[in-house]
């Protein structure tokens, strides 16, 4: 017998994660907040004690699911925290439907969903995002699955879904739909208000983008207490570490002046290097993220290039419906004109 035998044959298929260029000076790859971390952050990791980390934190987050609350405007029973909404997303797949269940899934959307689902046993159903990038509510509406995924702004491309386009979902599909909202704070949209109508959804939210806090992993969900309750079931208890607690609290309460700079300065700048790359001849598609997705021609020769100037960006090779592109974080100017120069470096 070798380790081989002892695979899952279908988990030996699935492609480990790995991220775009690690080693770049400038890493434009994986939409974190490139502003860095709010201002409360520090006072509050300097101000825990090596007791709070000897001992287990909360077990289910409370001072932080509190704060979340009060941040989202709905009751603390219907949010769940986790380890990034990577961990939430993954235990909603556990929690909801059973191995061998499908799962519909916007194409293109966030890749990790289709690879939960996998490792979940689950079918992921592709379908194709319609020629104006928009899900097709119609095709996943009428899927016949136990689950929807829609992610908006969705990522890579980076649009949002109407809430008109969500209601409807929501009242004619028969099964849970998740929204992840992971970009929220960088558009004008949440789908949160229609938990008070909808007991089907459940949003899914994270502090690694606008709150610039990726590297804590925090993420959550808000749905009905009961479904929250089920998700908790579906892990091991403290999920959400002791540092991560209490700066989350922290952040959700004291820092949201900050991340509504970073918001506005990203709305600008993501407008500002979209006209910059227009004039260069590309066509970005228009986004209401922290980020914009470029159609290119040979998206992993033209990231391979940038990765030798030192700029990560992330290379998507073929996207359904888009071909090879390119997907770039937006930052503070100086980041951008970098990205700039360097392409204009290669292209000349
Ligand atoms: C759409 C979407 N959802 C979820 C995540 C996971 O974020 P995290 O696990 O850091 O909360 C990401 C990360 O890039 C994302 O783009």
């Amino acid at each position: 017998m070798t380790p081989r035998n002892y695979v899952r044959a279908d988990l030996a298929a699935i492609k480990a994660y790995s991220p775009a260029a690690p080693n770049c000076e400038l890493d434009l790859s994986d939409n974190t907040n490139l502003w860095g971390t709010p201002p409360s952050v520090d006072a509050v990791i300097a101000e825990m004690t090596r007791g709070a980390l000897a001992r287990y934190p909360s077990s289910n987050a409370q001072a932080m699911r509190v704060a979340l609350a009060g941040y989202i405007g709905m009751p603390v029973e219907c949010v769940v925290a986790g380890c990034g909404s990577d961990d939430i997303l993954d235990s909603i797949m556990r929690a909801f439907v059973q191995p061998g269940d499908a799962v519909a899934i916007p194409d293109p959307s966030f890749s990790m969903a289709s690879v939960f689902a996998r490792v979940s046993g689950l079918r992921p159903l592709l379908i194709p995002l319609t020629p104006a990038q928009s899900p097709d509510i119609e095709a996943m509406i009428g899927s016949g699955v136990r689950m929807l995924y829609l992610c908006t702004p969705n990522n890579p491309t980076g649009g949002v879904i109407s809430l008109a386009d969500i209601e409807n979902v929501l009242g004619n599909f028969n099964g849970l739909v998740i929204v992840d909202e992971a970009y929220a704070e960088f558009s004008e949209f949440t789908a949160i208000p229609l938990l008070r109508s909808y007991e089907n959804l459940i949003v899914t939210r994270t502090l690694s983008k606008a709150f610039g806090l990726a590297g804590l992993r925090i993420g959550y969900a808000v749905c009905a207490p009961l479904l929250a309750a089920e998700i908790e079931k579906t892990r091991g208890p403290y999920k959400v570490n002791a540092v991560a607690e209490r700066v989350g609290a922290s952040v959700v309460c004291n820092d949201r002046q900050w991340v509504a700079r970073v918001v506005a300065e990203v709305r600008e700048n993501r407008e500002r290097l979209s006209r910059e790359l227009r004039q260069r001849g590309y066509e970005p598609l228009d986004s209401s993220a922290n980020f914009l997705l470029l159609p290119v021609k040979e998206a992993l020769t033209l990231a391979n290039r940038l990765a030798e100037r030192s700029i990560a960006v992330r290379a998507f090779d073929n996207l359904t419906g888009i071909g090879d592109a390119i997907r770039v974080t937006v930052g503070p100017w100086p980041m951008m004109q970098a990205m700039l120069d360097a392409l204009d470096g290669i292209v000349a």
